[in-house]
């Protein structure tokens, strides 16, 4: 009974993170994914609806018993501690993710020894995805069907859309 948390914004959660999320499960008996409060940072959806988010991805799932859901504020490893976790997963989509994963991992080391982590890597296909683009896609209308599961494509269209009309900016 192995089990392994995995950390990330997750704003929104995208198809290259439920392909990680599906091989995480292949190698562990219990993932949890758990999603970064950080107030410094401006989101398009707060930890709880990221959550609510996530949840509603497994719902059609084979693996979805093997995965919980939840949120953290603070430092990862504190987070890992509290489930009694010592390996984090994280997805490396090309080299130049690692350099920052790299250096993400070995703080994470050197703030709690026992924590490891075990990258993955997505299907090739899934490579380009990242939230950030998928963010921008949607800003300007594009279609999100390729990179996130209709229900997320919805909230982040209606959201988009929520935003601009009240923007106020012609420019
Ligand atoms: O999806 P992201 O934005 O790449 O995830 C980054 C995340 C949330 C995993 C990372 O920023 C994090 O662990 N934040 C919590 C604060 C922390 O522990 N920082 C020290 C690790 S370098």
């Amino acid at each position: 009974m192995k089990k392994a948390l995995y950390p990330g914004s997750f704003d929104p959660i995208t198809f290259g993170h439920l392909d990680i999320l599906e091989r995480a499960t292949h190698l562990f008996s219990e993932v949890v994914v758990t999603v970064a409060v950080n107030r410094m940072k401006k989101t398009v959806f707060t930890a709880d609806e990221r959550v609510e988010m996530i949840r509603s991805c497994l719902d059609d799932k084979s693996w979805k018993n093997q995965v919980t859901v939840d949120k953290f504020e603070g430092l990862l490893v504190d987070h890992a501690h509290r489930h009694q976790v010592n390996t984090l997963i994280r997805g490396v989509r090309q080299v130049s993710d690692f350099e920052y994963e790299f250096r993400m991992a070995l703080m994470n080391r050197k703030l709690g020894k026992d924590i490891d982590t075990v990258f993955l890597m997505p299907r090739e296909e899934l490579t380009f995805i990242s939230a950030s683009l998928v963010r921008e896609v949607a800003y300007w209308g594009g279609d999100l069907s390729q990179f996130v599961p209709e229900h997320v494509a919805r909230q982040l269209a209606d959201r988009q859309y929520y935003k601009n009309q009240n923007s106020g900016n012609s420019n």
